[in-house]
């Protein structure tokens, strides 16, 4: 069956046949008898060619002129219906063009505000509703989709069960700092900032279980890794601790990066992104050291001219740069294990024999990209947990429903959450998160 209409990613199945695609121009050049439009529909950009003879000599000397001259004078991002036969061509990185024989004009667009000059960051993200339409965000977009996919992919074919926590909680799953507070109905209601507590009762209920939504933080920080409102996996199982959830959750990760160098080959060759780096994450084993070890190493390397960081006593909490060191100093994705409880979260339970760290890791991305996993075993004894809430400051009627997992028929079980826009941001290799997600929300920023 003959389509309509088709996309620019289509156009490789319809080489020497004429098609229509629904297009918006992103830009012009020619002179003369030629015109060149840079075509974007969403799925690529490619060009088409218009030459006046052929449209005299199709539509005659009149109507020709009068089609042709709409082409010449078509302005940044109108929107057309263009018809014409797809040539390969070798010369564009794309591989074919579009040698036009009709165009109607669909929408006329006057003084489109992004050019294809140089933008200052403020202006693109305040007109960041037009500048999804740039080659860059629309790779970066398709980047985000092909982690999606490649995520909801492989958790299916580990035997784990999409759980849908709420986003409206009585109670706090991480810290109560960075709590966004609503009024629900008279009463506090927190937005969630993370499902895991959910997703443990998911995990008593259904085994395997994992969940993805947007999660908030009122977070003050004004970093390149940080967002107000992204979007989180969780992923929870029950009889398994978390040294083994560490092996689920590199099999996880390069799942993700697989995805992409698969389905969105197209966005990382627009991005410039080195695929032979992505591909040696594939190839080698995560680097795994424990949080003591990384504090030895970073005190024994901090007069190296490479560390760019405060010294670190044992019992401190790294901030980006010892993470960006370490990470750097493996050149690979990074465990880092067994952190000191006390500035971890109060679920995570104890390492046996050593009440001051606790059995957790951050999985520390290369390349100075950050942390994108955060994940732990968690305490299965009623008793132990009720005095880390009560430690923690947290009312534990608030917990009753989390408490009562651990009273009927608790088990050992592990979990952990993946930041997507981290992934994104590492995948895609660019500099900040806020082009890792449609509409950024942060410190400043709520608009658009
Ligand atoms: O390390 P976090 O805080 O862990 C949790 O929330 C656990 N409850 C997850 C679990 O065990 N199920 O957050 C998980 C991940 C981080 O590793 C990071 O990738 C991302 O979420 N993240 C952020 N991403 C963007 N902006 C922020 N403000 C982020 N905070 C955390
Ligand atoms: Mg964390």
């Amino acid at each position: 069956m003959s389509k309509k209409y088709i996309s620019i990613r289509e156009v490789k199945d319809y080489v020497g046949q004429e098609v229509t695609i629904g297009a918006w121009v992103a830009n012009k050049s020619g002179k003369g008898k030629i015109a060149f439009l840079q075509l974007r529909d969403g799925t690529a950009f490619f060009q088409g060619v218009a030459f006046k003879p052929n449209f005299i000599e199709k539509f005659g000397e009149e109507a020709g002129l009068v089609k042709f001259d709409t082409i010449k004078k078509l302005s940044q991002e109108s929107s057309v219906l263009v018809k014409g036969l797809v040539k390969e061509d070798e010369r564009s990185k794309f591989g074919y063009e579009l040698d036009i024989t009709d165009l109607e004009v669909l929408g006329d667009s006057q003084d489109y505000p992004i050019t294809p000059k140089e933008h200052g960051t403020d202006f693109l993200m305040d007109n960041r509703h037009l500048w999804l339409r740039s080659r860059k965000q629309m790779a970066i977009m398709q980047i985000r989709n092909a982690l999606i996919y490649a995520s909801y992919e492989f958790f299916d074919q580990n035997g784990f069960i999409k759980f849908d926590s709420p986003i409206l909680s009585g109670n706090a799953a991480e810290n109560t700092t960075e709590l966004f507070e609503t009024d629900y109905f008279g009463n506090p209601a927190f937005l969630s900032q993370s499902g895991q507590l959910y997703l443990e009762a998911g995990a008593m209920a259904l085994g395997r279980v994992f969940d993805f939504g947007p999660v908030f933080r009122a977070e003050k920080s004004k970093t390149r890794r940080h967002l107000t409102e992204f979007w989180m996996m969780d992923a929870e199982y029950p009889f398994v601790t978390h040294e083994e959830s560490l092996d689920l959750q590199e099999a996880y990760v390069k799942a993700l990066i697989q995805g992409v160098l698969e389905r969105a080959g197209q966005a990382l060759d627009i991005l410039e992104r080195d695929q032979d780096l992505l591909k040696k994450y594939l190839a080698e084993p995560f680097k795994r050291i424990s949080y003591d070890e990384a504090i030895d190493l970073l005190q024994a390397h901090e007069k190296d001219p490479d560390a760019d960081y405060e010294h670190l006593e044992r019992g401190d909490d790294f901030g980006s740069p010892h993470e960006t060191w370490i990470s750097n100093h493996f050149g690979l994705p990074t465990f880092i294990i067994n952190y000191p409880a006390s500035f971890k979260a109060f679920y995570m339970k104890p390492v046996p024999g050593n009440e001051d760290r606790v059995l957790c890791a951050d999985l520390l991305a290369p390349e100075g990209y950050g942390e994108i996993i955060g994940g732990s075993e968690r305490e299965t004894d009623y008793d132990k947990l009720l005095e880390k809430i009560q430690a923690n400051g947290l009312d534990p009627k608030d917990y009753d429903w989390y408490l009562d997992l651990r009273k009927y028929g608790s088990v050992p079980h592990a979990g952990f959450g993946l930041g997507l826009e981290r992934m994104v941001t590492f995948v895609a290799g660019t500099k900040h998160i806020r082009e890792a997600i449609p509409f950024p929300r942060m410190l400043h920023r709520i608009k658009p």
